[in-house]
This record gives structure tokens, sequence and C-alpha cells, in this order.
């Protein structure tokens, strides 16, 4: 079966203070830390890159959710490996020619691989890397238009976890972009359970209380 995995955003964190907000965030029940990498050329902001995960990763043990929305993810499988990132997670739409290399990459660098699709892109296309021989092992439903934190939750995105959760019980099924209090019991009941979170846990006045309640209705 699949269990739930709490990971805060960092892109919502004080970067100025990574480490210990980093800290802060597992000290009140995160499970795993989520990683925003993005380039202007997939989205447009520019946040983290490798040398930050380098450095967060010689002050903590947790596991590093790496969310790539930049448009050569094949270029930072091995120094995101070395930099020291559990997860590895990449987008369709910028790998629809090289998916196998690229899962199989990750995979012999030690990381999860992962899967993403943004709102736009149709669930269908991501069930080759579901069924594959050598398989993603997540898929990340966007549930906003990847670039930036506070955005509004798209709750028509729930269709397509739906069909993933039917299709693939014991599939780890991410969602990402605009989930709190308000907009957990959709996404859980569709079937996520990983979920990341930023401005509703980083701007809550008790993010472990908003980390305990998000936990409590996935397990529902
Ligand atoms: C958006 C990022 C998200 C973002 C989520 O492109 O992938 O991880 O930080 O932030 P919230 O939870 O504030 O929508
Ligand atoms: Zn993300």
């Amino acid at each position: 079966g699949v269990t739930p995995k709490i990971a805060p955003s960092m892109l919502s964190s004080d970067f100025a203070n990574l480490a210990s907000e980093a800290a802060r965030m597992l000290n009140d029940g995160a499970d795993w830390l989520h990683m925003d990498i993005m380039g202007r050329h997939f989205v447009p902001n520019l946040t983290i890159g490798v040398p930050v995960i380098q450095s967060l990763r010689k002050h903590t043990k947790a596991y590093l959710d790496c969310h790539l929305m930049v448009t050569n993810p094949l270029d930072y499988v091995e120094p995101l490996r070395k930099a020291g990132a559990s997860g590895f997670t990449f987008h369709i739409e910028t790998s629809k020619d090289n998916w196998p290399e690229l899962v199989q990459r990750i995979k012999s660098g030690g990381m999860m691989p992962g899967v993403a699709l943004r709102p736009g892109t149709p669930v269908e296309e991501i069930y080759p890397l579901v069924e594959a021989e050598n398989p993603v092992e997540l898929v990340l439903v966007m549930t906003v238009e990847p670039g930036f934190g506070g955005q509004k939750f798209m709750p028509e995105m729930m269709d397509k976890v739906r069909l993933l959760r039917q299709k693939y019980p014991s599939l780890n099924i991410e969602v990402d972009g605009g989930l709190g209090p308000s907009t957990i019991d959709t996404a859980a009941s569709a079937g996520a359970n990983c979920i990341v979170a930023g401005s509703s846990v980083f701007g809550a006045p008790e993010p472990a209380q908003v980390i305990s309640l998000l936990r409590k209705s996935v397990e529902k």
C-alpha cells in the first residue's frame, strides 16, 4: 500500500536560514523536503540549483524530494546524485524522447525516479513510464502552473489523480500547488499520498498542526 509523505516546499522557506528551516520542518513532522529546482527556460522563475542541495545535504539526512523544472533534466542527474538528492522528478514535457535513459540513470544513481506533468498535459502521456520495464516510482500531478508558490489549487486536476489511483494502486501519487487545510480532502480522497505544501505550511502560526492535518486526511 501507499504511505503518506508530507513534503513542505522549501521554496516558501527563508532561504537565508535554509538549514534551520529544514530542521524546523522535520521537527514539525515533515517526511520529505520538497526542493523546487527551476530554470527560466521551462518556467518564468529561477530558484535553487545543485549547490544549494549540496549545502543543505551537509546539514540534514532528510529525504530531499527534488522537482526539476528545467528543460534538460538529464544534465542534472549526475550533479544532483553527487550533491545528495534522494528523489529526482523530471517533467514529461521536457523528456518525451529520452525518458527511458533518464529513468535508468536516475535509478542507477540511487535516486527515486519520478515524472511530473503540467496542468495542460494529458495523464495518458505518463502511462508508458509507469508501465515500463524500468518504471518511474512516483507521478507528480501539478495542481497549479509550475513556477511560483502561493497559487490557487486546480480541483479539475483530480480527474488525473483518480485515474492514476484506479490503474496503479501502489503508485506514489504526488500533488503540488495550492495544497493546504482547505484543499487536502479533495486531493486525498482522489488518491494522492504525497503532499507538497509551501505557503500553507510556512505561513501557518503552527506548521506542525498543518502537517498533522494533511497527514490525517491522507490516512482517512
Ligand atoms: C510550484 C512549485 C511548488 C510550490 C508550491 O511550481 O512546484 O512546489 O512551491 O507552493 P504552494 O504550496 O504555496 O502552492
Ligand atoms: Zn514543486
